[in-house]
Order: structure tokens, then C-alpha cells, then sequence
């Protein structure tokens, strides 16, 4: 009897933070597309990207957000490429997120099994809540080795832009940090 060849399927990531607009990984495919129940929400803390241990930059993760539809882009990864690219991103992603699968619905209708790096509120860099300007300010001058932390909150609103899903918590934050600036 011939042995059945086990094809591994093709894996999706959906990005939500920076993964959207700095994707420095091979893919097949890359889709806009949303995850239900989760919101965005600059409630983690960044000391080995977007800030130090001594001043902790914001960056997003993910809450429970019954009804909500939390907007980003899936990525397509071959088989052949899913090990290395998993390895690099749980590198990538070390401080405080962890992998797991949600179901994503991309823009052209077809729901696929998706991977998502989550900072959960039991991970030692989360930060939790504060008022909008509190996290401007924060934000204003973090900065750290993939550098400012204003950069990234304006790169993923000009990224959200792009896709056509401007993100209110988003752009809620840039407009507090823009004001801030002007005042300066
Ligand atoms: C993501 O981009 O999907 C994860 C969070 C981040 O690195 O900003």
C-alpha cells in the first residue's frame, strides 16, 4: 500500500500593530481582513522595541471587546516557510505576546484559521489603561531599538488609513499626541 504524503497547509498571521505596515518576512499573500469580539488598544508595554525598561513605551495588543471588529491584514505563508517565519516572529514578539488562534475574516468574503500575537494582561509588561492624552504623552517620548514610539502609533494610523479602517482608539491617540505637539 503507497504511504499518503501529508501536505502541511499554508499558514495566516493577522497582523493588527506593526506587523501591518513592517512585515519583514516572506508571504504569498497579504489581505486586509478583521477578527470579532477584540479591540486595539494601546494597553502594552514596549521596553525591547518602542521604549526601554527604565521608560516603557505603548504599543497595541488586544482585549475582549464583545461586537467589536478589530481590523488588520492576514498574511499567507507557504508551508515550506511557516517554521522559520514563526521562529523569527516569536522573537520578534518576545516581550509579552503570545500566539493564538482566532478565526479571521478576510476582506473577499472567505473566513480562514489565523495566528495572532497577544500581550495578555498577565504578562509582566502590560500596562492596562489610562486617558488618551496620559498615552499621548507617554508615547511622545518613548523611544527604543526599533525607534520613537511616535512613529509607530503614526505608522499604524496611516497604515489603518491605507486599508480604508481608520481605528477610533487609533486615531483617538494620534490626534492627543498631535495636539500635544502643537502646544509645544
Ligand atoms: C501585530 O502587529 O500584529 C502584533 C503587535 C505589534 O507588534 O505591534
Amino acid at each position: 500500500m503507497a504511504a499518503s504524503a501529508h501536505i502541511a497547509p499554508n499558514a495566516w498571521i493577522f497582523a493588527y500593530g506593526s506587523l501591518i505596515w513592517r512585515a519583514d518576512f516572506p508571504f504569498e499573500a497579504r489581505e486586509p481582513g478583521f477578527i470579532s469580539d477584540f479591540g486595539r488598544r494601546f494597553w502594552q508595554g514596549s521596553t525591547d522595541h518602542r521604549g526601554v525598561p527604565e521608560a516603557p513605551g505603548r504599543v497595541v495588543t488586544l482585549v475582549d471587546a464583545p461586537g467589536e471588529s478589530c481590523w488588520g491584514v492576514a498574511y499567507c505563508i507557504s508551508a515550506a516557510q511557516a517554521p522559520i517565519v514563526m521562529a523569527q516572529l516569536d522573537f520578534r514578539e518576545k516581550g509579552g505576546y503570545q500566539r493564538r488562534a482566532v478565526p479571521v475574516m478576510l476582506a473577499s468574503g472567505i473566513e480562514v484559521e489565523g495566528l495572532v500575537y497577544h500581550a495578555t494582561k498577565e504578562n509582566p509588561n502590560y500596562l492596562g489603561p489610562a486617558r488618551p492624552a496620559e498615552i499621548a504623552s507617554q508615547i511622545s517620548t518613548a523611544r527604543g531599538p526599533s525607534g520613537t514610539n511616535r512613529e509607530y502609533l503614526f505608522n499604524l494610523e496611516s497604515a489603518l488609513n491605507a486599508i480604508r479602517q481608520p481605528d477610533d482608539h487609533v486615531s483617538e491617540i494620534a490626534n492627543a499626541l498631535r495636539s500635544l505637539e502643537q502646544d509645544r
